[in-house]
């Protein structure tokens, strides 16, 4: 077909307008590394691979749609946190992003701490041997069973969202006969630029207690008041996919100055500061997110100006990476189905797979980029919508993106950068089978969470 069949009419310079793309990329056969996991390359076949092997062979083997994680790329990464941060600071993993066995294995192995913001999290968590002392609990609405686990277990740290936690997990604290290390989570009053349904220092949101109006500071003169909790510090997390360090600089800045506040009402040094995670990552090439070592300056710089400025010690400083560490570490493998094209407007691609596998596009209006993996194309651009299989016109997965015009069902697309929230966010939404994730390593491949089946379904239809 014809370029201009495809890329050509109103809805291509819509899409120019909006600014998505000022013009098909030169060569979609390249893979960007800016957006592809470390081990991602072409083979001499044309077919992409990763950790050495090809994805045709790995489609075959474990099927579509399947996440594909490259385990060289997240212990990479782990360690370009830690090493950044340095033996003065903690980095907890935020195990919303992605969470399983082998992921903690990695994270234990590599010096990292983990998050953990529900009794599944923790369960998993600890269940490969994460020591709870390494382990933070999350959460705005914590129930006491969770509670209850994360005292008896001995959690390194819960932190504290409420006025009626601070009391709830004081009680449990005291009943099991132990001194419970806890964090308040404060809100700054950060407008953080991203999505409006993943920023979380504005005030009118429901994570936090306000530094504005005081609540931050009651919730302190509380807790120090109790025998069964242990006040280590402050945490603020500004939200997700950011890309401008001013949130941070603003958030550490007043954080710092509510420790001068407490030292100044209570004589108390905390001697910890937490400020949450949210770096961005690239989804297309477009993306230029900032690497570990120049954010753990930026914060190291600001917390040590803002304390000096106060006189105040410099309190030991922690972050919670979860998307910058483990999704720019996977894609998902679909194979095309449908592909049909509407003339003057666009050609919709659909796969195997959706918004069962990957919410992200449907909800926060997330962009993704896309590539022709089973073999190289010399078939001009045409413009693109890669659609899933489920029962809703909303079910996208890539909204805008050119892939080659001779693409065919059969072929094997892949879409980078799916390591965070999108397994994790799964649904069986049509009754869909939640994908595996297969973690990729010099050659070889092995399952880490496998596919559901039928079985799975109709063990939990108890009717
Ligand atoms: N710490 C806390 C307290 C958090 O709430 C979060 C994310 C993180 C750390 C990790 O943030 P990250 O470094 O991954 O940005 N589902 C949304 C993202 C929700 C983030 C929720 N909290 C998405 O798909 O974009």
């Amino acid at each position: 077909m014809s370029r201009s069949a495809h890329i050509a009419g109103p809805r291509y310079a819509d899409v120019l307008h909006e600014g998505h793309y000022t013009a098909p990329p030169a060569d979609l056969n390249v893979l960007d590394p800016r957006v592809w996991a470390r081990t991602v390359t072409r083979n001499a076949d044309g077919a992409a691979t990763v950790g050495g092997l090809d994805v045709r062979a790995l489609a075959e083997e474990f099927g579509t749609p399947a996440y594909f994680l490259d385990e060289a790329d997240f212990r990479a990464r782990c360690h370009a946190w830690r090493d950044a941060f340095g033996t003065g600071a903690d980095v907890f993993y935020a195990g919303k992003a992605f969470l399983s066995r082998a992921v903690v294995r990695w994270l234990y192995e590599e010096g990292l701490n983990l998050d953990v913001c529900s009794a599944g999290e923790l369960a998993v968590a600890l269940s490969a041997g994460m020591p709870a002392d390494r382990i933070a609990l999350h959460g705005n609405n914590k129930s006491l069973a969770e509670i209850e686990r994360a005292v008896e277990v001995g959690v390194g740290r819960i932190v504290l969202d409420s006025f009626q936690e601070i009391v709830r997990v004081a009680h449990v604290a005291e009943r099991l006969g132990k001194r419970q290390r806890v964090q308040i989570r404060v809100t700054v009053g950060v407008e953080a630029h991203t999505h409006e349904f993943i920023a979380t220092a504005h005030e009118d949101q429901k994570f936090g207690l306000a530094l504005a109006g005081g609540q931050a500071a009651e919730a302190v003169r509380r807790v120090l008041k109790l025998e069964a909790l242990e006040l280590v510090g402050i945490h603020s997390h500004i939200g997700s996919q950011i890309f401008d360090m001013a949130g941070f600089e603003v958030a550490a800045r007043r954080v710092v100055s509510l420790l001068a506040e407490v030292r100044d009402e209570h004589g108390v040094e905390l001697p910890e500061i937490d400020l949450g995670g949210g770096l961005g990552i690239a989804y297309t090439s477009e993306d230029d997110p900032a690497e570990p070592h120049d954010i753990a300056r930026a914060l190291r710089e600001i917390v040590t100006r803002e304390c000096e400025s106060s006189e105040l010690g410099v309190p030991r400083l922690s972050v919670e990476p979860g998307r910058a560490i483990v999704g720019p570490t996977a894609f998902t493998l679909y194979e095309v189905g449908t592909v049909k094209p509407l003339e003057g407007l666009r050609t919709y691609v659909s796969v195997d797979g959706g918004m069962s596998d990957n919410i992200r596009t449907a909800l926060y209006d997330a962009e993704y980029s896309v590539a022709l993996v089973s073999r190289t194309s010399t078939a001009e651009p045409m413009l693109a919508r890669v659609v899933g299989k489920h029962c809703e016109s909303g079910d996208i997965v890539v909204k805008d993106a050119f892939l080659p015009a001779d693409l065919a069902a059969g072929d094997l697309i892949a879409v980078p950068a799916t390591g965070a929230y999108c397994r994790s966010m799964a649904s069986n939404y049509n009754h869909a089978l939640r994908p595996p994730v297969v973690a990729v390593n010099d050659g070889e491949a092995r399952v880490i969470v496998r596919r559901e089946t039928e079985d799975d379904l109709l063990r939990l239809d108890v009717g």
